[in-house]
């Protein structure tokens, strides 16, 4: 197959900054995503219905498509970040704003500007039985931040102590297990009794593509440290996998996350991996690679519509086999960025 062409596809899990950063970014997802799920984790999180309406309105004035009274080419779904001092009203204002898909569940120091995340699950029981109530879909960061559990088993940990007894309470809640990184997850994920739409998670190329060594490579690779961290190849084949297996709770988050070059090669590197402007032709070599190509169009453009209750796209995105050569650096802002895997050439390119 040298040509691939799919209903066109939505990022259930992009983090698009703001000012200048934002500008810098937002087309390349645009480019290809028809929708997509904007995490909050600005600087100050997106905590409110208000805030969430201007900063959407920010990002469809940078896609160039705002205030024009015409259906946008770029769709934001906005999340709100959950803290334990959100009031359960925003909870129904939220549902009823029309442009809240989502609420963003960050543990409490487990990654950037997670700051004022939760402490303690327990303490948001009573906005997550409002969101269980309310239908309203829980998008979580699925690590502990216990300094006592190893970094390469928070997710797995997460699962045992976080996430199976809050399913166990509600199971009437909608989950989307965010970024999964291991078999454990991807076990849980595919095998857990869950009734129609109310779980699911998102795989980034990264993971798909790369196991730990990618970080150590030659040297410290900061461009290939994002969290979750990339696992062991045992890991990467589960994910594999899962993603191509037409399991439909499987579904793409390329969780793009931009940080300046500088921020990244730096003595305490930022975790993210940029991902925007090539992470179709990452994950078409991914799900080629493993001879599942007929698989691609499921987990990129039916899956996740399919789970946020949202119609499928109409138009559609060709991939060619055509080698291409991802840069090696963009503009960003006043600086630049690196994309994951700048200056390697990927076997497929876009239309
Ligand atoms: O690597 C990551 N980067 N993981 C996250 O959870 C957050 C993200 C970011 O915002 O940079
Ligand atoms: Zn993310």
């Amino acid at each position: 197959m040298d040509s691939l062409t799919i209903i066109q596809p939505d990022d259930w899990h992009l983090h698009l900054r703001d000012g200048v950063a934002m500008t810098a970014v937002v087309g390349a997802s645009a480019r290809h995503f028809r929708r997509a799920i904007v995490m909050p984790n600005l600087k100050p999180p997106i905590t409110t219905v208000a805030m969430a309406h201007a900063y959407r309105q920010r990002i469809l004035d940078a896609v160039g498509a705002g205030g024009s009274g015409n259906e946008p080419s770029f769709e934001p779904l906005m999340t709100l970040y959950l803290t334990e001092a959100t009031p359960v009203a925003e909870m129904e204002a939220a549902k009823s704003s029309g442009i809240i898909h989502g609420i963003k569940l960050y543990p409490a120091g487990a990654t950037t500007n997670s700051d004022a995340g939760v402490g303690s699950v327990e303490r948001v029981y009573p906005m997550l039985a409002a969101m269980e109530r309310l239908g309203l879909p829980l998008l979580v960061h699925g690590e502990v931040v216990d300094p006592q559990v190893d970094l390469f088993d928070r997710e797995a940990v997460f699962i045992e102590r976080v996430l199976q007894p809050l399913r166990r309470r509600m199971p009437g809640l909608r989950v989307v297990f965010e970024h999964i990184t291991t078999r454990e997850a991807a076990d849980y994920v595919r095998e857990a009794d869950a009734s129609d739409g109310t779980l699911g998670a998102t795989i980034t190329p990264q993971h798909l593509l790369y196991n730990r060594n990618a970080i150590f490579t030659g040297g410290l690779r900061p461009h290939w440290y994002c969290l979750p961290v990339l696992k062991r190849e045992t890991h990467r084949q589960a994910l594999v996998a899962a993603a191509t297996s037409g399991n439909s709770r499987f579904f793409l988050g390329t969780d793009s996350a931009p940080h300046a070059r500088i921020l990244k090669e730096h003595a305490s590197a930022c975790a993210g991996c940029y991902t925007a402007p090539h992470a179709l032709a990452l994950y078409a070599a991914a799900f080629d690679a493993a001879g599942a190509l007929d698989k691609l169009q499921a987990f990129a453009s039916r899956n996740g519509p399919a789970f946020y209750r949202l119609p499928v796209n109409h138009g559609t995105i060709t991939l060619r086999r055509q080698p291409w050569t991802i840069p090696a650096a963009l503009p960003f802002g006043e600086g630049e960025i690196v994309p994951l895997a700048g200056g390697e050439t990927l076997p497929w390119t876009v239309d």
